[in-house]
């Protein structure tokens, strides 16, 4: 975590002393680096050179030098400006078709790069919930009717998501209507049987601070983790199942195994770059156009993922005042007697101070929602054996989310606190305070504590928990962010 922390630092500095902009496409970068002798090249040479030095006085190992250029284009490319045709692609069309936003930071900025997003940077997600639990269909007759709605949905003419990116913006120029008569239609009945709902729900931008540290915990902890949970008769956390079929610890849902998928997910879903993991989500105007090819390549993908490995894990805030000192102690005694380190662990393997097991949690009924990671086999269209048929056979249904998996939620990290509300997967809690109050299911008994306490104890409680904060080594976001 020091090794970190210095190359963050030295990494700092050499963005500074190159002059750094926010708008510098990375294949530009690439340019004024193979062209010896300009101003700029001759600045980062130096630049090298005094971030090698710091580097070489504090570790021992020179082969670790390399690792800072990915970093430094890693912070280019997650503060990059993307338009569409963007001349930065690598062969690709640069933004788009669909987006969110035109950068990473654009969202991931709150205490400085990386950092988490306000609400009006949540992720909206567009979700077909059936009325009842399974629900016979026509397979084909179904995606019709899907693809009337917003053919995002569609995978096939036979098979469409449960859940899609209800995206904010498009390079279509007539997306903005299509979006506004989806949006008109919400929580009205859109099948023409009434078997079948267009939700829509959010998900708040977390901080990537101390993200990899997360990525290296390995996944016996938490299979560990879990079992001793279990053991315990406590707080009964569940191993996230990532998409691909191993350990998930990133996302909401502990969706995603590691840091890189997630980049690169982020990368297509959040800004319609196609990147070697992840094609651009299509057009849903213009299903048959063709993505003409990879706007970041491999390297660069990996140059992004080294920068937010890079940024540093938050700290706690130790007041330097006495009484102070004493009341977060307190605070923190609390925390652990009334039960929230049960799934709030200060420790999980080798990371210090994060607050989370990493494991999923029936949070109750208030905080569930239908709109899953469409993990294989866990919701959607599917066939079932028709026990009415005479000669048996199957009968093709659609299964709504069952309402357990709805109520799981991955614990986050509580060590970014300060600076990073609102609160909760998305966003309803302005406060600790509404967050804590709002967790259930399993959390029922700690809620319960919570809300028993004096008003000494739950302030003592709170005023630790807003210590937990942003790290101040964070890189600083650039005044000019859109
Ligand atoms: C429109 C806002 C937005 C943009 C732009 C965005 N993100 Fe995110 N990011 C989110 C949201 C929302 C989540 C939580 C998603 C979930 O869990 O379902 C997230 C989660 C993540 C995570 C997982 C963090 C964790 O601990 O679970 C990573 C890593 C990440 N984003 C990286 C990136 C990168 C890299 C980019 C740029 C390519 C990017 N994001 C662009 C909103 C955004
Ligand atoms: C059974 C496990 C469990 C227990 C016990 C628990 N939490 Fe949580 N906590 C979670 C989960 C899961 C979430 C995310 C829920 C969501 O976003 O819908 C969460 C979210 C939070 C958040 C919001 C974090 C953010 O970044 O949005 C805070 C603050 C928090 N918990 C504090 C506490 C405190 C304080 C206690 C003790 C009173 C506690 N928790 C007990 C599992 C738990």
């Amino acid at each position: 975590m020091r090794c970190v922390l210095r190359l963050t630092v030295a990494v700092r500095s050499l963005c500074w002393f190159t002059g750094r902009t926010a708008s510098m496409a990375a294949p530009s970068v690439h340019r004024a680096r193979s062209r010896q002798g300009g101003h700029k090249p001759t600045r980062l040479l130096a630049c090298v050179a005094i971030a090698t030095a710091a580097w070489q006085t504090t570790q021992t190992f020179a082969a670790s030098i390399p690792a800072v250029e990915p970093v430094v284009l890693g912070r280019v490319l997650f503060e990059k400006q993307w338009q569409e045709f963007d001349a930065g692609s690598y062969t690709g069309d640069g933004l788009g078709p669909m987006f969110n936003a035109r950068s990473c930071v654009a969202c991931h900025n709150q205490g400085g790069v990386g950092g988490s997003g306000s609400k009006a940077n949540n992720v909206e997600l567009l979700c077909l919930v059936p009325t009842s639990q399974i629900t016979r269909i026509d397979r084909r007759s179904f995606v019709a009717v899907v693809a009337r709605v917003h053919s995002g949905f569609v995978v096939n003419a036979t098979t469409a998501l449960p859940t899609i990116t209800f995206h904010k913006s498009s390079t279509h120029p007539a997306y903005a209507n299509l979006r506004g008569a989806i949006v008109a239609r919400l929580d009205r009945k859109s099948g023409s049987k009434g078997w079948m709902r267009l939700r829509r729900f959010e998900r708040r931008t977390p901080s990537l601070f101390g993200a990899g540290l997360i990525d290296a915990i390995p996944p016996d902890v938490l299979r560990e983790t879990a079992r001793l949970q279990a053991q315990s008769g406590g707080a009964n956390g569940q191993v996230p199942p990532a998409s691909d079929g191993s350990v998930g610890k990133f996302g909401w849902r502990g969706q995603t195994s590691s840091l890189e998928r997630f980049v690169q997910g982020a990368c297509a879903n959040e800004l319609g770059l196609h990147v070697p993991s992840a094609s651009q989500p299509r057009d849903p105007l213009d299903m048959s156009a063709t993505d003409p090819g990879l706007d970041l390549n491999e390297q660069q993908c990996a140059a992004l993922t080294a920068f937010v490995a890079s940024l540093p894990a938050p700290a706690q805030r130790v007041p330097h005042d006495e009484t102070a000192r004493q009341s977060v102690a307190s605070g923190q005694r609390t925390f652990e007697r009334i039960g929230c380190a049960a799934c709030h662990p200060a420790q999980l393997g080798p990371v210090r101070g994060m607050y989370s097991d990493l494991l999923l949690h029936d949070m109750g009924p208030e905080l569930a929602d239908p709109a899953g990671p469409n993990l294989p086999g866990q919701t959607g269209m599917t066939s079932m054996r028709d026990a009415t048929k005479y000669y048996g056979g199957t009968t093709d249904v659609f299964v709504a989310v069952p309402p357990e998996s709805q109520r799981m939620w991955r614990t986050p990290p509580l060590w970014d606190l300060d600076g990073s509300g609102p609160y909760l997967h998305d966003g309803r809690a302005r406060t600790l305070d509404q967050a804590i109050r709002a967790h259930g299911g399993d959390a029922r008994g700690a809620r319960s504590k919570y809300a028993a306490l004096s008003s000494t104890k739950r302030l003592e409680l709170l005023i630790y928990l807003y210590g937990l904060g942003v790290p101040p080594g964070a890189p600083r976001v650039a005044a000019n962010l859109e």
